[in-house]
C-alpha cells in the first residue's frame, strides 16, 4: 500500500525540497519503492532526480504540475514536494490526500509567523483536527542552544506543536543536493552523523504519528 507524505509550508526556502528528497532517499535506502512527486513549478525535486547517478538507489520522479495525483504502480512511499506558492484551497487538498504532513520551518520570526498562520489554515480540516492526519514539524537549519532555537522550541510547544526532528545548518546538504544525493546515499562519517538527525522523523513516519 502507498503511504503518502506531503512536505508542505507556504513559506519559501524553509527546506521543503531538502526534506522531501531526504525522505525519498531514506525510503529508497531502506529498500522501499520510493516515489517523489514534484508539485512545484520551480522543479527543484526534478532537477535533483536528474542529477542523481545511476548507482544511487532508485527514487522515481513524477511531475504533478502535469499529472496531479499520478502515482507509479507499486509505490510504497510517496513524498510530495509542494511549492511555497500554494493557495489555501489547494494546500488543503494536498493535506486531505496525504497520510502524513511534514512541515519544515526555520528558526526565524518570519518563518514562525507564516508557519503558524499556515498551520491554522490546515487545522480547519477535520482530519487534521482529529489527529487522523498527523502534522510533523521539522526545525530545519537548526543551531542548537542559540537564542533562535530556544525561541522556536518554546513557541511551537506553546502552540501545542511538537518538533519531531531538528536538522542542523550544514553545508553537506547543498553539497549533496548538487549530485542528486542525500545523507542516506553517502557513507562518510559526516553523512552517517547526519542520518541520526533524521531518525526521529523517519520513525514517526513509520509509526504514522506525530510523537517523537
Ligand atoms: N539543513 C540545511 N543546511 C544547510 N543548507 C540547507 C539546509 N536545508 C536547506 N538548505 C539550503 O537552503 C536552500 C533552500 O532549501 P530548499 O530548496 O530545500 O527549500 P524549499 O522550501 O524547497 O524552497 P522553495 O520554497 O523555493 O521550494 C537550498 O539552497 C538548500 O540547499
Ligand atoms: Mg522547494
Amino acid at each position: 500500500m502507498t503511504r503518502t507524505i506531503a512536505v508542505i509550508n507556504i513559506k519559501g526556502g524553509c527546506g521543503k525540497t531538502t526534506v522531501a528528497t531526504h525522505l525519498a532517499g531514506a525510503f529508497a535506502a531502506s529498500g522501499l519503492v520510493s516515489t517523489l512527486a514534484d508539485y512545484d513549478r520551480q522543479k527543484s525535486a526534478t532537477l535533483w532526480g536528474k542529477l542523481r547517478g545511476e548507482d544511487a538507489r532508485t527514487v522515481r520522479l513524477v511531475d504533478w504540475q502535469k499529472d496531479y495525483g499520478d502515482v507509479p504502480k507499486r509505490t510504497q512511499r510517496l513524498v510530495v514536494d509542494c511549492p511555497a506558492s500554494l493557495r489555501t484551497p489547494r494546500a488543503r487538498d494536498v493535506v486531505r490526500d496525504a497520510d502524513l504532513v511534514v512541515v519544515p520551518m526555520l528558526p526565524s520570526i518570519f518563518d514562525e509567523r507564516s508557519t503558524l498562520r499556515f498551520l491554522g489554515k490546515i487545522e480547519t480540516l477535520k482530519r487534521v483536527r482529529k489527529g487522523k492526519t498527523p502534522i510533523l514539524i521539522v526545525a530545519n537549519r537548526y543551531r542548537a542552544r542559540t537564542k533562535e532555537a530556544i525561541r522556536l522550541d518554546r513557541l511551537m510547544t506553546g502552540n501545542g506543536y511538537l518538533i519531531v526532528a531538528r536538522i542542523p545548518d550544514k553545508s553537506i546538504y547543498p553539497r549533496l543536493a548538487e549530485k542528486g544525493l542525500t545523507v542516506f546515499d553517502n557513507d562518510t562519517k559526516a553523512a552517517r552523523l547526519e542520518q541520526e538527525q533524521w531518525l526521529p522523523l523517519l520513525e514517526a513516519v513509520e509509526r504514522g504519528d506525530g510523537h517523537a
